[in-house]
């Protein structure tokens, strides 16, 4: 982590008769070996200065502190390890106060854990997120915190890696009060005040006894047990945290630390680890495009958004989630009173979960405006447009738009695969046109992708990242191609797919074999869930320049010659007799497949799960470095956060291409040619991949490079 400022990564400072120690390594106070080397040292110096009658923790600026510093995963460990700083703080003759303000995360929360007392700003956040990084508490956590507030709290906040507010835990204990003061120093000192003067000492979380009623605590360790066997089936950090709390019941405090570190080092090693800190610090990465460094966004508070479908609707819930005030477009009235009412089933929704009041949805509302007249967009800072998948239709509403916004407006197009340098062409001002690609659901799906046709001008890009993180959004800056990154790279799996099916898999066995990779579905459940009918007549447009020579699978034609469009139509490749919960096989669309077998002369063979897994990640890895090689995606890690936002990859795999890493590229060639025997129009190896592979070097060599 850079450093900021010349002050030393722990601060010491004698306030009377307490000893100030400012944990000081921006931006968020990470525990690197600096600053465990200097926190040590500091609390050493304590211990032998008379004049020092307490010790009172804070972090410098905003934050108390973010945990271990995640860059040093990975390397060669340095001491003095945390866990030792950790006792260290504990076992102080004098009494330590830590006084938390912004975030005391993971291993920074371990730290206010080993001190005696905390105090909290309120405002201020604590969690241990280690569990999203494929690890466990390791500096003492998982055996001081089930002391402090109880098993079943303990296991919560361990694996859901959640974050609690001030006060949250000041009802769980976790913290001894919360301060109204703007800093944590002054709260920290006038607490720590207080403590000498009615003569508090020391107070070991230790010692604490909430785990002294052991059959309740036994019954959350199960029911947590259960949960992570359904939730977070295959991953090993949430089994192993539960493994360190039971110890924390049956054992003394330095056993359970023991197995705590034994555990913490074999999620360490983990390829889940590597994963999931790959994804951490890639979702930071992708808000780094060219264009957010070079230009400042224009200001965002009011958005049109014209067609109010399916994804019309769900980006208008986003912007009015988000506090903007939007204005809804359509092309009728009818349409229009549709559009309304998709947007209030959303909000319905959640009043019918309880998740939301009739008066907060009254509010929100508020901010929505409706409307068959372009005219009312006239003060609009950026336009989503959102109807049917036509180039034609588009263009009619861009020269619409183009008529009636004001200079600097932003115009923006969800198409999901038309050129947008065409649309941008066809106005007086192509360098406010961009793609802004949502996912359905759109008020839901995390990814963005922002689609930067050639004349855009940077500071429209730098607005629609502005605008992503005012959704709440993962940007990914994509290029101009048939599907951008996501869709394109989609297209060349479910090929794969498809191939495999025509070949003798069933789609069930390949949706099991996906989902045991840890996909939430399988392509065919996927296809099922969005509908057949819009890849049918994707196919249907596609069909006069589609080269003669590639291989072309006819199943889902036969399925959407007969109406079966997936869920909505109650059969797809599955059937849904009792609703869309309620899939079974189908032992009519295992005819039909056998029918186009045999009418392509297929004799079906035998796939293991291993190998349609081989198959299917080959496929995407290839067109994924073939999207990297193209300059559609800035970077490798680019298609891997747009696989885990839009796609449901696996996180814990880091994505597609820190798969690929993983699982070694020259293998992934080296199947790609096996491949390519029987079809190497098809497995064309990506010259991207090939390059990388006589280089030696992988796709994380290029993660660093923009
Ligand atoms: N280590 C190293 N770098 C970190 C970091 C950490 N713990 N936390 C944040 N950073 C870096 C980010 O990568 C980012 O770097 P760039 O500016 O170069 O991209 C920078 O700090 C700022 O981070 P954010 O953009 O995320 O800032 P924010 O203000 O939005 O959020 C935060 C701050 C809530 C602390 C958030 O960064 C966060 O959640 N960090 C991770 C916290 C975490 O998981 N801690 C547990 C670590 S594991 C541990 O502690 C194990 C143990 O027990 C030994
Ligand atoms: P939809 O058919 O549900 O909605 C389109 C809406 O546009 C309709 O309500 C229609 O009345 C309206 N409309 C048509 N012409 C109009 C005009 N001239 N002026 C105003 N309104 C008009 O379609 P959907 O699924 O919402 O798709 C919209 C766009 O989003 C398409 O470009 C699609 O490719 C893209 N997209 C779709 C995704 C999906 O999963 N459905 C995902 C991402 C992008």
């Amino acid at each position: 982590m850079s450093r900021e400022t010349a002050l030393p990564p722990v601060e010491s400072a004698l306030h009377e008769n307490i000893l100030v120690l400012t944990l000081n390594n921006p931006p968020v106070n990470a525990l690197s070996v600096e600053v465990r080397c200097a926190l040590l040292a500091a609390i050493d110096s304590a211990a032998d200065n008379p004049a020092v009658e307490a010790l009172l923790l804070v972090g410098a600026e905003r934050h108390f502190c973010g945990g271990a510093d995640i860059r040093e995963f990975g390397q060669t460990p340095q001491p003095p390890a945390l866990p030792d700083v950790v006792k260290r703080i504990e076992d102080s003759a004098k009494p330590v106060v830590a006084a938390i303000q912004g975030v005391a995360l993971g291993g920074g929360l371990e730290i206010a854990l080993a001190a005696h007392y905390r105090v909290a700003l309120s405002g201020a956040r604590l969690g241990l997120p280690e569990v999203l990084l494929g690890l466990l508490p390791g500096a003492g956590g998982t055996q001081r915190l089930p002391r402090l507030i109880g098993a079943q709290a303990a296991l919560e906040l361990m694996l859901s890696g959640r974050q609690l507010n001030a006060e949250e835990a000041l009802k769980l204990g976790l913290v001894d009060h919360v301060g109204e003061a703007d800093q944590a120093l002054i709260a920290g000192l006038a607490y720590s005040r207080q403590l000498l003067a009615k003569g508090g000492g020391v107070r070991r979380t230790r010692d604490a006894q909430a785990l002294s009623e052991q059959e309740t605590q036994r019954a959350a360790i199960e029911a947590a047990r259960q949960q992570v066997a359904q939730k977070s089936r295959g991953l090993l950090s949430p089994q192993h945290i539960i493994q360190a709390v039971e110890t924390a019941l049956d054992h003394a405090f330095e056993d359970g630390l023991r197995e705590e570190r034994r555990l913490f080092l074999e999620c360490l090693d983990s390829p889940q680890r590597t994963g999931l800190v790959h994804a951490f610090f890639a979702e930071r990465e992708v808000l780094k495009a060219p264009e957010t460094r070079a230009a400042m966004p224009r200001p965002l508070d009011q958005v049109g958004v014209v067609g109010g479908g399916t994804m019309g609707a769900g980006i208008a819930v986003a912007a009015l989630d988000a506090g903007l005030l939007v204005t809804l477009i359509e092309r009728d009235q009818p349409a229009l009173a549709r559009g309304c009412e998709n947007i209030e089933k959303v909000y319905d929704a959640l009043i019918s979960k309880g998740r939301l009041s009739a008066a907060e949805k009254n509010a929100t509302l508020e901010r929505l405006s409706a409307s068959t007249d372009y005219q009312t967009l006239d003060q609009a800072d950026l336009v989503i447009e959102a109807v049917f998948e036509d180039m034609a239709a588009k263009q009619a509403v861009f020269a619409e738009l183009d008529r009636v916004c004001k200079a600097g407006a932003v115009l923006a197009s969800n198409t999901s695969y038309l050129d947008i340098n065409l649309i941008a062409d066809s106005l007086s001002r192509p360098s406010d046109v961009i793609g802004l690609h949502f996912f359905s659901p759109a008020n839901i799906m995390k990814l963005l992708e922002i689609v930067v046709p050639d004349k855009v001008a940077p500071e429209v890009v730098a607005t629609a990242f502005a605008l992503a993180k005012k959704l709440r959004k993962v940007p990914v800056r994509a290029g101009v191609c048939d599907g951008f990154i996501g869709n394109r790279i989609l297209a060349v799996y479910r090929q794969a797919a498809d191939h495999m099916m025509e070949d003798g898999a069933s789609p069930y066995q390949i949706d099991q074999a996906l989902r045991d990779f840890g996909f939430p579905m399988g392509p065919f459940q996927v296809a099922d869930l969005a509908g057949g009918d819009i890849g049918w007549a994707t196919r249907q447009r596609k069909a006069a320049t589609r080269d003669p020579r590639a291989r072309y699978v006819q199943i889902a034609d036969r399925l959407c010659e007969r109406g079966w469009f997936g869920q909505k139509t109650g059969r797809g490749y599955y059937l849904y007799a009792q609703g869309p919960r309620s899939a079974s096989q189908d032992p009519e669309v295992l005819a039909i497949i056998d029918t186009e077998r045999a009418r392509a002369g297929i004799t079906p063979r035998v796939f293991s799960n291993p190998e349609i897994l081989r198959r299917y990640m080959a496929a995407m890895i290839n067109e994924g470095a073939n999207v990297v090689h193209e300059g559609i995606a800035l970077r490798p890690l680019d298609v891997d956060i747009t696989f885990i936002h839009g796609y449901g990859f696996p996180r814990h795999r880091g994505g597609p291409l820190k798969y690929a890493d993983q699982y070694g590229l020259p293998q992934v060639l080296a199947d790609i040619r096996e491949f390519a025997e029987e079809d190497p129009l098809f497995w064309t190896a990506s010259p991207l991949l090939v390059q990388l592979v006589e280089r030696g070097e992988n796709f994380d060599s290029l993660n660093h490079s923009h």
